[in-house]
């Protein structure tokens, strides 16, 4: 790696230290709540900034991470409720990751035998399941530092410099990650980043949602919509096989809405393997812009979420790991199927799947995703 190549990362990741400082002694606080959240192991300190609308919804985003660690919105009588699962201290986010709310990088979801070819080389992976990569290997941007720069008491910029080689994915990556509230009551998320050498990404966010609050028992009576015709079935490793499965007639059938729980017992093998549902559906989309992606419900509170992304797929995941181990924000259990995952995302396993949209970044282009959660009531305007 020559210097001349780095440079480029290195001007970038230095202005935006440089605004983040000057941010941080300025207005930032005035204008975008900030606390000290805790600190690592390694003595930094991690901040947790909150981004409020007019409406009041609120956002709580931590350095570390880049974890959503509460998303307040209203219910149908007007009444805010933590709608994601995570922890009230920061010590709860150094534990084995269920990944409550983080940002996931380098690469969402699994790479198959931790290990890909890329321009004739094979890059080999930190195993972190398994024989598996899962969610950017053993260090992946979930448990990193990001350098958070606010750009008004609605938006926060998060960056990362992710290091030629780390967790063995090639190039220097610079990211960027902006959380905005917005007056729609709207959580939009924009990534971006850069790389100096070919390499593969796939970036997304782990928020764990239940729209009756956090805690409140499990999401199976929650309606949810997707658009979706299809899905990538998987072997018991959870490994799409490559085979774009028709959802028509099968449990995963969301285009017309139904309870979560419906179909969730089923014998279909697909279920069994994935212990629930944990699969990646293939978006219906016209164009590259925002399209819906996903709908969700849930009768009691009143409470609606609606997935836009310009991704072209889509995790969906029951929270079949959650095991009533986890105690979770004010002391709540965080039983089996608690709360559930829309990962806006590329397919897992791509850079092994010539025949699955691309995931490769190449030097000289721009990585632009965005993926909006909008939140609204029944019956609401
Ligand atoms: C993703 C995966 C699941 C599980 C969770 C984290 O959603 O698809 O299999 O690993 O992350 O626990």
């Amino acid at each position: 790696m020559t210097y001349s190549a780095l440079r480029p990362l290195l001007i970038l990741t230095i202005a935006a230290a440089m605004t983040t400082n000057a941010s941080s002694g300025n207005d930032a606080g005035a204008t975008t709540g900030r606390r000290e959240f805790g600190k690592t192991p390694s003595g930094e300190t991690v901040e947790l900034y909150t981004l409020k609308n007019a409406k009041g919804m609120e956002a709580d985003i931590s350095t570390y991470g880049g974890v959503i660690v509460s998303l307040k919105v209203p219910d149908r009588a007007g009444a805010l409720g933590d709608v994601v699962l995570g922890f009230d201290d920061f010590q709860g986010y150094l534990l084995p990751p269920p990944y409550f709310g983080a940002l996931i990088g380098r690469y969402g979801n699994r790479i198959g035998h931790a290990r890909f070819t890329l321009d004739g080389v094979v890059y080999t992976l930190a195993k972190n399941e398994g024989d598996n990569s899962l969610h950017g290997g053993k260090r992946g941007f979930d448990k990193v530092l990001w350098h958070a720069r606010p750009l008004n008491h609605q938006s926060l910029e998060l960056a990362y410099l992710s290091k030629d080689g780390e967790e063995g994915y090639p190039g220097n990556l610079s990211v960027t990650v902006v959380y905005t509230v917005t007056d729609h009551n709207e959580l939009k998320i924009d990534y971006t980043a850069k790389t100096d050498k070919d390499t593969v990404l796939n970036l997304t966010n782990h928020s764990y949602f239940n729209l009756a609050g956090q805690g409140q028992g499990d999401i199976l009576a929650h309606q949810l919509t997707l658009n979706a015709d299809r899905y990538t079935p998987v072997d018991k490793g959870l490994i799409p096989t490559g085979e774009l499965r028709n959802v028509a007639g099968t449990p995963f059938d969301f285009r017309q809405p139904h309870a979560i729980g419906e179909r969730i017992g089923s014998s279909d093998e697909q279920i069994k393997l994935g212990g629930g549902y944990d699969h990646n559906f293939i978006l219906n989309r016209s164009g590259g812009g925002l399209s819906l992606a996903a709908k969700v419900t849930e009768s009691a509170s009143g409470r609606i979420m609606e997935v836009f992304t310009t991704e072209p797929a889509i995790q969906f995941y029951t929270g079949n790991f959650l095991d009533s181990t986890i105690h979770g924000k004010s002391g709540k259990v965080y039983g089996r199927r608690s709360a559930l995952c829309l990962e806006t995302q590329h397919y897992p396993d791509s850079p092994n799947h010539p025949s699955f949209p691309s995931t490769e970044l190449r030097p000289g282009e721009t990585y632009h995703t965005t993926t909006v959660y909008r939140f609204a009531v029944e019956g609401g305007l």
